[in-house]
């Protein structure tokens, strides 16, 4: 049942908390092409390398978000994208070290490659739509999306030179158009200075037609006249990474999944005796951050994104009396034990992970459904 919400008074919003509070994520796009020869080696060969390519790769889910997509079938020149996101840009480099020292890395080649970072938009939301936090930005929380359409763009220095209020006028015609495509998802980052472009796009979505029509009407844009370059466009297709590595070809490994078919995962935390009471920590887990909590001799795991606007549960105040954490950004309040919001504006709960301890390592970790990636 959902508990009595308490409603202690709010402190005022300071629209730059979450963005003094907050560090930064970075993002990279890594698009990767099977080398022909790697087909035609023996199967067993083959599978012996998809298993070492994959196991190399979960390695780093405590040190990333990471998730895996295939482009087979709707690109020429990229077979696999790994989309990254982490709070510094060196696990990216570790991870794509590892993959060229294993035995399957030596058949990839890094067709593109992407980076940039998160960032709060310098334009404003309008009077009417506060629903829609522009410090979801800061933090990258991808969906259970089946389709990413990703590309860098770039806005001509023309764009630039327009005052602060005419770009202002532009982006509500845009974001305007947008809002007539809800099924679309957009996360935009910044490449200023990190890459060759200004922004990296990537829009989910369940359904490929409604983002070919967004597109087409974005045309009609007074802020189209702005676009420098939108290309390449890439069409990423979520799964799980066993069914990214087979649709590549070669032997297959994935085991097939019943629909509604249970599975489940776990990752590692670190052991109890070096968690701190009354500390919290994150790992990754199956393309979520979860936060994990030390409070009153037990551990807890939640979603680490608030509910309401993504705000990093971690850095937020615990209260062992009450089991609950208050979110650092608008001060929602959750209960550690179930997830359920109980204070402030909050009003939708986080998802909850199981933990257990096997000979002093702490895991986390849950049932997913493995047909719906
Ligand atoms: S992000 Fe607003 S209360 Fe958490």
């Amino acid at each position: 049942m959902r508990p009595k919400l308490t409603h202690t008074p709010t402190p005022p919003a300071n629209p730059d908390r979450a963005q003094q509070l907050t560090k930064r994520q970075y993002v990279r796009f890594a698009f990767y092409q099977i080398d022909p020869a790697w087909r035609r080696l023996p199967a067993d060969q083959q599978i012996a390398h998809k298993h070492e390519l994959m196991q190399t790769i979960k390695q780093f889910n405590r040190r990333m978000l990471l998730r895996p997509y295939s482009l087979m079938g709707t690109r020429a020149d990229a077979e696999i994208l790994l989309w990254q996101i982490a709070e510094s840009p060196l696990p990216f480099q570790d991870l794509a070290a590892a993959i060229a020292r294993t035995e399957l890395g030596g058949y990839l080649k890094l067709t593109y490659s992407y980076f940039s970072q998160t960032k709060r938009s310098i334009y404003q939301i309008r009077p009417g739509h506060e629903d829609e936090s522009e410090e979801e930005r800061l933090v990258i929380d991808p969906s259970e999306a089946k389709y990413l359409f990703v590309y860098p763009f770039i806005k001509t220095r023309d764009w630039y030179q327009r005052s602060l209020l005419t770009r202002q006028g532009m982006m509500d015609e845009h974001v305007e158009v947008g809002r007539k495509y809800p099924s679309v998802r957009l996360n935009t980052t910044y490449s200023f200075g990190l890459d060759d472009y200004e922004f990296m796009l990537a829009f989910e979505t369940d359904e490929p037609s409604d983002f070919l029509d967004l597109v087409q009407d974005l045309r009609e844009t007074e802020a189209s006249r702005y676009t420098l370059q939108d290309t390449p466009l890439f069409t990423c297709i979520n799964m799980r990474l066993e069914e990214a590595l087979d649709a590549i070809g070669g032997a297959p490994i994935a085991q097939p999944i019943e629909p509604g078919q249970l599975s489940e995962s776990w990752v590692e935390v670190g052991t109890i005796a070096d968690f701190a009471p009354n500390t919290a920590r994150t790992v990754y887990l199956e393309g979520k951050m979860i936060g994990v909590f030390h409070v009153n001799d037990q551990f807890y795991a939640i979603n680490n994104r608030c509910s309401h606007a993504r705000g990093p549960l971690h850095e937020g105040a615990i209260d062992p009396a009450e089991c609950s954490v208050v979110c650092p950004w608008h001060y929602g309040k959750f209960d550690l034990r179930t997830g359920q919001a109980i204070d402030g504006l909050v009003r939708r709960p986080v998802e909850t992970y199981r933990v257990e301890i096997r000979d002093e390592i702490l895991y986390v970790g849950t049932p997913v459904l493995e047909a719906i990636r």
